[in-house]
Order: structure tokens, then sequence, then C-alpha cells
């Protein structure tokens, strides 16, 4: 099975790290090696330096992709959650990556700031967050993307099931459960790695 790279695109609450996550853990219970690049993650790891300007949020959306690329080279599926705003900048990783599959995940900003899960939208409404994606600062939806989930229609399951029937029928993931990984065991074992780097002080925000 060759790897890939699947990016979940959309505006802040648009469901992304929730469904990157299920898929993620779906990939490795199907016996897969991956790995989840989550922007809140990266951003504290990875892109400390960086804000949310034009050219710090290409800068970032490029790092992911470089760092897909690497793992990709050593048979390693990455999972991305990115908001990745500009199609240039994306279509910039579709070109690096030979396997790239972009999941738009498209939800009204209505509805996601009525979520609003990190209280960002309101913030961003009092004029406390600036170039705040959907209020301040474009989203360009992206115009060919491989896999389109109606978040604020189909439920999480709708869309995950769509996905993941999406990476079979590509011949990407196999088609049955190889080991018998129970998703909540492996949650375990990631939570105690987290609770590790966290004690020496990496990876505090986001996870
Ligand atoms: S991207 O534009 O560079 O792809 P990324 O996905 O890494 O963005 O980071 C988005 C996350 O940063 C959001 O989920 C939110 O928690 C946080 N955030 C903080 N400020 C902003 C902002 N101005 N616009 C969007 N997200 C923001």
């Amino acid at each position: 099975m060759k790897p890939f790279t699947i990016w979940f695109t959309g505006i802040s609450g648009s469901g992304k790290s929730t469904l990157s996550k299920r898929v993620y853990l779906e990939i490795k219970c199907r016996g897969l090696k991956a790995e989840l690049l989550d922007g809140d993650i990266i951003r504290t790891n990875f892109s400390q330096e960086l804000g949310f300007t034009k050219r710090d949020r290409d800068i970032n959306v490029k790092r992911i992709g470089f760092l897909s690329w690497l793992l990709n080279k050593h048979g390693i599926i990455s999972v991305v959650a990115a908001i990745a705003p500009y199609e240039e900048t994306r279509n910039l990783n579709r070109l690096l990556i030979p396997n790239y599959i972009e999941v738009f995940c498209n939800c009204p900003v209505e509805i996601a700031e009525k979520r609003d899960p990190k209280g960002l939208y309101a913030r961003a409404r009092r004029g406390e967050i600036p170039n705040f994606t959907g209020i301040s600062d474009p989203y360009e939806p992206p115009k060919s993307p491989e896999i389109v989930v109606y978040t604020a229609k189909e439920t999480i399951e709708e869309s995950f099931n769509r996905i993941i029937e999406y990476l079979v029928n590509q011949k990407l993931i196999p088609n049955k459960i190889k080991q018998k990984i129970v998703p909540e065991e492996l949650e375990k074992e990631e939570r105690i790695l987290r609770e590790y780097l966290k004690n020496l002080g990496f990876a505090r925000k986001g996870w």
C-alpha cells in the first residue's frame, strides 16, 4: 500500500480535529503507520514564532506539507488538520506530495461560530484576535477537493464513513481491520506519551 497525506482543511470549528483524529485512529487500527499533525500542536512545537498573517500561515502550511512529504517518503501516512486558507499554498503541497488527498470540512461560518468550542469566535468578534479566519481573514474554499464533508448537515459518523469508504476504494487502506486495536486503547497510549512530553516542557497547547 502506498503512503499518502490526507489534509483536513476548513475554518475553525468546522470539524477538522474531530474527524482527523477518528480517521487517524482508524488507519492505525487497520495496521498502517500514521502520524497526526494538528495545526494547534504543530504551531506549539514547530511554529511557535509564527502568527496568522498570510506570510506566516503560508510558512506554516508549507512546513506541514514538507513534514508530510518526509513522513510519506518513509512509508508513514500523514493525517493533517490545519486551516490552510489559501488555495495557492494548498496546491503547492498537492504538487509536492505524491498522494495528496484533500478533505474540505465545509461548514458555514455562522454554525462554526455557534459551536465556538474554544471561545475564539467570541474573542474575534470583540476584536481581541486580529486576522481571524472567517471573521477578519479570508478562507478560500477548495475548488476540487477529493472529498467534501458537510459537517453542519452530516453526523460525524456519516462524514467519517464516507472518508474511510473513499480511502478503501482508492486502495489506500485495507478493507478490514487488521489488528484488533481498540481506539480507546490507542488513545490511552497516546495520552501517556503526551504526558511524558508535557513533563519535558513540550506540546502544552492543543494537546
Ligand atoms: S493555518 O492558517 O496556519 O493553517 P492553523 O490550522 O495552523 O492555521 O491554526 C489554526 C488554529 O489556531 C485554530 O484552530 C485556532 O485554535 C488558533 N488561532 C489563533 N488565532 C487564529 C486566527 N487569527 N485565525 C485562525 N485560527 C487562529
